[in-house]
Order: structure tokens, then sequence, then C-alpha cells
């Protein structure tokens, strides 16, 4: 037997322990056993139809939670027209289920971490010092952030008081940054429109596991036009980051990796295709909440962190999902949607109107991908009836908003192809047919320039680029889909492909293109793009 297989083996024993216990039921305190523990499928599917227990209905034990919604950071310092804030990344216990507190490792020790407030036009520089047990990356997702301070995967910041192993010290060098000791100061210039941003843990091979384990907070970018705008505010401008876990008999986080100890990456088999699903959904950090809501307008900011999966959102009782924005920005307009498909890294800013439903209802935000638990995110429940004043504007944002228009009528087209072929099959997912390679540069576009890009996927990928934001120009070749509307950092390519349009407003660099599928992505399914 290969340490690989004996790896796989030790995981799935600690897979086959939790399930058998929760099966057994009294073990978990009732509650845990209720919600959290769910064998996912071997497949690694997540599985649906999972039966939930002797004569229970499928929601029982859901829903019993409050949403908690995460604390604002406050600057450490504001002067010269630069915000200074400092995060300690910290290993904490905290609140998922609801008999019993997980360990995680949080920003500020808390998951989500604290959400970072800034405006357009006004820098901030965020010192994190890492007293994790581990090297850590901070990247600032959908950020246009000279390479320096964007999160270059080997640009880590070692635990306080640690040296670096050769290897790290000698991958740090072939980086972007080049290695920190305890911590490090990230610049962000916000030179962007209005957006929700998020920020996480980029740490090359262990992005996957440090993001499960709560490396994850909002970063909510706010200028003048939106100022203008009736949008919901306060209270009613709600970040919702949606993942999914599984978790061990114990509580705690259970990532199947391929070596529990983390010196080495990677996943178990069951793993390596699908990344790693989980059986318990979360929203802002607490299993299956609720949240009481006026029945007003409110703005929800939609995040999938998720390591792998993706949900297709919908309210039940059926109710519009209006979306203001993308991923880097307000839409020119707004989009009404039935449904809205959202894979790892994307964004989804939109407003829900509480006031068409009676008070007293019980709004579900359900994931019609799955059925049973996992078809279901959180609920609202409208409370009261209110005084109003926002309202769904006719337009958001002059059309021409977001990255320069193209330059030059000149377009550099490239060919992308996502590749880690059929299930089953354990070959490294790779792009253009080649894994991740520090040193190998696949595309040097000019600074200012907009390229054409065709993307191909197999079997579906959700492909991220840094600093650069892009428009879907064609998706399966056919027109794009309503909810591809404005620019984008993040877009699923599903085997038909994707074109889009690439704009390179920004910095100089070297900056990565990879699949935010953490898994895929830890695999190697990166490659770097230098921006000249
Ligand atoms: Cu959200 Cu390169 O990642
Ligand atoms: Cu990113
Ligand atoms: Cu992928």
């Amino acid at each position: 037997m290969t340490g690989y297989d004996q790896q796989c083996m030790v995981a799935r024993r600690a897979v086959m322990r939790w399930s058998l216990a929760a099966a057994m039921g009294g073990v978990l305190p009732a509650g845990a056993a209720l919600i959290s523990v769910r064998r996912a499928r071997s497949d690694g599917s997540g599985g649906s139809g999972i039966p939930t227990g002797a004569g229970r209905p499928d929601d029982a034990g859901l829903f019993v939670a409050p949403l908690r919604v995460p604390k604002v950071l406050r600057p450490a310092a504001t002067r010269d027209g630069v915000d200074r804030y400092e995060i300690r990344q910290i290993p904490a216990r905290q609140r998922m289920l609801p008999e019993v507190d997980t360990p995680i490792w949080g920003y500020d020790g808390v998951f989500p971490g604290p959400t970072i407030e800034a405006r357009r036009g006004r820098r901030v520089v965020v010192t994190h010092r890492n007293e994790l047990p581990v090297p850590t990356v901070v990247h600032l997702h959908g950020g246009v952030t000279p390479a320096e301070s964007d999160g270059y995967p080997v640009d880590v910041v070692l635990p306080l008081g640690q040296t670096a192993d050769r290897a790290t010290a000698d991958r740090a060098r072939a980086g972007v940054a080049g290695l920190a000791r305890g911590s490090r100061a990230y610049v962000y210039p916000n030179d962007q429109p209005a957006a929700t941003l998020w920020y996480h843990d980029h740490r090359m091979g262990f992005t996957g596991p440090q993001v499960y384990r709560g490396l994850a907070g909002f970063y909510l970018l706010r200028d003048d036009i939106e100022d203008q705008l009736p949008l919901p505010r306060g209270d009613r401008d709600l970040p919702l980051m949606i993942v999914d876990r599984m978790f061990a008999e114990d509580g705690s986080l259970f990532y199947p990796a391929r070596d529990p100890s983390m010196r080495e990456p990677g996943v178990v088999r069951a793993y390596h295709h699908s990344g790693v699903l989980g059986d318990t959904i979360l929203v802002n950090g607490v299993a299956w909440p609720f949240h009481e809501v006026d029945a007003a307008l409110y703005r929800l900011r939609l995040l999938n962190a998720s390591n792998a999966r993706q949900y297709r959102l919908r309210l039940d009782p059926p109710g519009g999902l209006i979306q203001i924005g993308s991923d880097v920005g307000l839409l020119p307009r707004p989009v009404r949607h039935d449904e809205l498909l959202i894979t790892p890294g994307e964004r989804y800013d939109v407003l829900v109107d509480f006031a068409e439903y009676p008070v007293g209802t019980r709004v579900v935000l359900r994931n019609t991908l799955e059925q049973g638990r996992l078809g279901q995110v959180m609920r609202f429940e409208v409370a009261r009836r209110v005084r109003d004043e926002a309202r769904v504007p006719d337009l958001l944002v002059p059309a021409e908003q977001g990255p320069a228009q193209p330059s030059t009528g000149r377009h550099q087209d490239r060919r992308f192809a996502f590749f880690i072929g059929p299930e089953g099959t354990l070959l490294p997912p790779m792009i253009n047919q080649l894994p991740f390679d520090l040193a190998r540069v696949d595309a040097r576009p000019k600074l200012g320039s907009t390229e054409i890009w065709d993307i191909t996927a197999d079997p579906t990928h959700p492909v991220h680029l840094h600093m650069a934001h892009f428009r879907v120009i064609s998706r399966d070749s056919q027109r794009p889909a309503a909810q591809d509307a404005g620019w984008k950092d993040t877009v699923f390519v599903p085997s038909g492909g994707v074109r889009v349009e690439v704009s390179f407003a920004g910095y100089r660099g070297r900056y990565l293109l990879h699949c935010h599928n953490l898994e895929h992505g830890d695999a190697g399914m990166m490659t770097n793009v230098e921006v000249g």
C-alpha cells in the first residue's frame, strides 16, 4: 500500500467513525446530531436525498439559530487619506452548530472575518499578523491591487516567531513580494467602483483547507455614485457568505486532507475531482440560520465562498431576486431573476422586496440543485410592516462605468482550456494541458489593453482572474445568460465554453488566473498572467 492509499484509508475511517456516530445518535448534542453530521456520498457529490432520520421532516433542526452579521472593523488609524487596519489571524472557537463549539482559524478569531468597509479612491492598508501554526497569504478577491499586495500564493506570511524551511524560502524567492515574517501590510488603493469584494487565504497548495477553517471575510467598497441611489442601507444591506462544510463528531471541521498533518497538500481520492463538498450549509458561519426581516426592500450581497459547491438560489414562496450588481460593481440597470446560479468565488448583489409577503411569512432561500437539507440555505421571517424609503432604481450606474473601455480596435485573442477530465480519473487538473509552474507565464497582456479570451472547460470550472475584470460576450456560443451581466472576476465556464472580453486596467505585474474550485486550484489549476 502506498503512503497515498494509507492516507486515504485514514481519512475514510475518520469519515466512517463520524457518520456511524451520527447514525447511532446520542453521541452528539441533540441539535448537532440533527443537522451536522451527514456523510457525503463516496463519489464526493455531497449527495441529494440523503436520509434525514426516522420520521423527521426535512427541515427539522434547521433555522434554529439566528443569522450573525460580521461586525465592521474599525480602523486603527485614519490619517492623510489612508485607513489603516490591523487583523490578527488566530485560532479560536465559534458556535456554528446549535450546541457545540467549533475550532476555527479566523481573521480576528471569527468566521467570517470582520468586514472592511472601504471608499473608492481612499487607500486602505491592512496589516495581518499571523498567529496561526501555518504560513498564510491574504488575497483581496475582486480587488484591483498592485501585485506586491495581491497575495501571490508563495508570498507567505510566516507564523510569528517562525523561520522558513528551505523549500518555503526558495518558493518565496520565485514569488512577487517575497517572504514576510510574522506580519505583512497589504495596500489597497480602492481605485475601482463600489462592489462586494472579499478577502481570503491563498496559500499555495493549501487555499482549500485554510479557507475551510475560516479564513474569509467581506470587503465592501462604497462610492458616491452608489450613495446617491435609493438603495437599502444599514441593517437592510446584508452581506451573506454561503459555504458548505463537514463536521466531525466532536464538532470540529472535517477536511478530507490526504495528509491530515497538512505538510503535503491534496485531498483524498473521493474529492479529487469534485473538490470538497460538505453536508452542512452555513451562512455567515451559522448552520442554516434564520433572520428576521422588516416587510421592506433588502439588499443581499450573496457570496459563494464554498470550496467547490455551486448553488442555484431561489426564494420560496417565490419572489424576485433583482440583481443590481455583479462581482465587481453595480449594473447599468437592474435585472430580475427567479433563480441565480452562484459558483465558488462569485457574488451577486440583489434586492429582495419582503414587503411583497404578508407579515408572518417564512421565506426560505433554497438551493434548487439539491433536495433535502442541501436544498435549503437559510430562512427569512417577515416580522413587521415598516416605512421604507428604499426602492428599486430604474437606472443604477452609467453604462461606461467600470474598467477602461477598449483602448484600441486591436484585440489579442487567447485560449485557455481548463481540464480535469471525467470523474474517476486521477489526472492532475491542468490549464492548456500544463500544471501550474511558478516560473511559466502563459499570457503577457499590455496594461490598458483589452483582449478576447475563449475559455473552455472539461467538465465545468469557475474561472477567476486576479486584478483584471471581464465581461461575458458569449456562453456556449450563444448570447450570454441574463446573470452574466456586468463586470466580473469569476465566471462559470460550462463544457461549451465562454468568450470574454478582458480589460487590463490597473497595474503591471504577475497575477493569477485559476479555477476557484479551491481543490482544483490547490492541485495546480492555475497559471500566471504577466501584465506589462
Ligand atoms: Cu478568490 Cu485567486 O482567488
Ligand atoms: Cu482573486
Ligand atoms: Cu476547476
